[in-house]
């Protein structure tokens, strides 16, 4: 018998429904929650408000577009942790209601998990074990993948995330949250070696991102005056407007060459101390062009496979929550109904 799941992601701004059957993606309905660009970024209470407006038509559209009755579906999966507490309980009580009304079985996935397995969304699939980078607005991981359960972090940020590097520099920039995809579309026309950001020097698998945003602080105070990338001079914020108007293509393309190159000289280290020639990228900030190019690149240089979810399942969906539950179902691993959702959440 086929197995269908109904999937509900709800853990940050994004509300989102899916269905799957088999391991196959039916439908992945995504509603952005435009209201928050007005406030640099994302705001919990607003947040929690919209999705308690879009989840019903979100998961009336993902169920139509597959062309699936609520009768029909197996299990109901939802995004368990981490994220906003307010938004995650509102996907998480609307799949609880619904699998206690259809009587049918609930399946908790964790965030983090979901990103990871996106990739085996499409064909074809890395082979187990794999090494996935999993770079979000809240997260930066290596994870070691033995199978769709067994997941380790072996590598992570020891203060902020890629997606808080991309989003912070686009803000000292002076770019709308979220600045990562504009900083995307500006390196493109820009050359990445104007402007040499320093690299952090952090033991092991771990990165570290707050020394970029600092020296880029600093840089964009001298108003390009100094390649120092200290404290040295503090132009007027006429001066500093000119100089990020008249260079922001390089200005965008350094900075992402910086984070690019932080990221793969650590899944390198990785790939190379673990002998894993199967490398994954996912995650919001897999999305970028940069990334996706340079993660490719790497492959082909060093005779490993490489492999990127589609574009729509690397930002939040609900088709990564699907793929993870219906893995979930077939080992039996359900939830009941005291389950809560949590904020924060280990492996
Ligand atoms: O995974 P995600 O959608 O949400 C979290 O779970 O955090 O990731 C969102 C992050 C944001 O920081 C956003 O700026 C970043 O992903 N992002 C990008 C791009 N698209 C999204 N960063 C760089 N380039 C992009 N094209
Ligand atoms: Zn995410």
């Amino acid at each position: 018998m086929p197995v269908t799941v109904l999937a509900i992601e709800s853990s940050c701004d994004e509300t989102s429904a899916a269905v799957c059957t088999d391991g196959r993606i039916l439908s992945n309905f995504i509603a952005n929650q435009k209201v928050h660009e007005r406030y640099g970024g994302v705001v919990p209470e607003l947040a929690s408000r919209a999705h308690i407006q879009n989840i019903v038509p979100v998961v009336q559209a993902a169920l139509q577009t597959a062309n699936c009755e609520l009768s029909t579906v197996d299990a109901i999966a939802f995004t368990q942790s981490p994220g906003l507490i307010g938004s995650l309980l509102v996907g998480s009580e609307f799949a609880k209601s619904l699998s206690l009304s259809l009587n049918k079985p609930l399946i908790a996935v964790h965030h983090m998990q979901a990103h990871v397995l996106a990739n085996l969304i499409a064909d074809p699939k890395p082979r187990f074990p794999f090494l996935c980078l999993t770079v979000s607005g809240g997260h930066t991981q290596i994870v070691r993948c033995e199978s769709p359960s067994q997941l380790t972090v072996i590598g992570e940020t020891i203060d902020d995330a890629a997606g808080e590097a991309f989003d912070k520099s686009a803000k000292l920039l002076g770019l709308p949250y979220p600045g990562g995809p504009l900083i995307d579309k500006y390196a493109q026309q820009g050359y990445p070696k104007r402007f040499r950001f320093p690299e952090p020097q952090i033991p092991g698998l771990n990165f570290s991102f707050s020394g970029l945003k600092t020296s880029i602080l600093y840089f964009l105070q001298n108003a390009g005056r100094s390649n120092q990338f200290k404290e040295e001079f503090t132009a007027t914020e006429e001066e500093k407007k000119k100089f990020i108007e008249e260079n922001i293509a390089d200005i965008c393309a350094s900075i992402q060459d910086r984070i690019i190159s932080i990221l793969l000289n650590k899944l390198k280290k990785a790939a190379v101390q673990t002998d894993i020639k199967d490398l994954c990228l996912a995650g919001g900030v897999s999305a970028n062009s940069g990334l996706r190019k340079a993660f490719t690149q790497m492959g082909e240089q060093n005779g490993w496979n490489t492999f990127i979810p589609a574009f729509e399942y690397c930002t939040d969906n609900a088709a990564m929550i699907a793929i993870t539950g219906y893995y979930k179902y077939l080992e039996g691993d359900f939830a009941d109904l005291s389950v809560s959702a949590s904020a924060r959440a280990s492996w």
